[in-house]
């Protein structure tokens, strides 16, 4: 394969997984206030983007499994004092600093939803309903990790701009065509 031949590396189903888990996050922020019905059906596509994402971390495509992207913590460290130095080296898959944010986000995520989950069960509403009695604490918690999920995708958003940049290869297109210059 020469320098110039795309490489495949996002299958459809994990850019149809990303785009649609964007879009979900942003109707569930946006709209936690005045929209309940809306918001909690945003919730549940959440939580079920998720859990294919788990699935398909262990039986899907090579670059969409953890065992491609899944580092210890010294590799990530080294990896982002490379990047601080401007000599991080291009990964075709997720890079170590990555796949610990894709960690971190769907973490974040599943206990926004999970609490989100209660606090609805809480107030009758929800496969919990009534199961749950104390509904101010899950409401706290689920806002907080709603918060921290958007704190993480700033992060995650720079992130991928800088590397874009460092590279200079567009990550953002990739995520959309599936493909990386060779
Ligand atoms: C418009 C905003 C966003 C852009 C432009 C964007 C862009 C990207 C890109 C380019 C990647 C691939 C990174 C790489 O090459 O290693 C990626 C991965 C990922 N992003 Fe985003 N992202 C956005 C918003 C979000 C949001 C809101 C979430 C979650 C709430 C999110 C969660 C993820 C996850 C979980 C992955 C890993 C994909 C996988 O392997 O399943 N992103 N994103």
């Amino acid at each position: 394969m020469t320098a110039q031949n795309p490489i495949r590396v996002w299958d459809p189903l994990i850019r149809l997984f990303h785009w649609s888990l964007v879009a979900a996050f942003t109707v569930a922020y946006i709209t936690e206030d005045d929209f309940m019905t809306l918001h909690v059906y945003a919730g549940y596509v959440i939580v079920g983007l998720v859990l294919f994402r788990l699935i398909w971390g262990v039986i899907g495509s090579r670059h969409a499994r953890f065992s491609d992207f899944v580092f210890g913590p010294a590799t990530v460290v080294a990896y982002l004092k490379d990047l601080l130095l401007h000599r991080a080296r291009r990964y075709i898959g997720h890079n170590p600093a990555g796949g610990a944010m894709i960690l971190a986000l769907l973490g974040s995520l599943l206990l926004t939803t999970l609490t989100g989950l209660a606090a609805y069960g809480a107030e009758g509403g929800g496969p919990l309903a009534s199961t749950v009695l104390a509904s101010g604490v899950f409401e706290d918690i689920h806002e907080f990790f709603a918060n921290f999920t958007l704190l993480l995708v700033t992060i995650h958003i720079a992130a991928v701009i800088a590397i874009s940049l460092l590279h200079g290869e567009n990550l953002i297109r990739a995520m959309i065509t599936g493909r990386k210059p060779g």
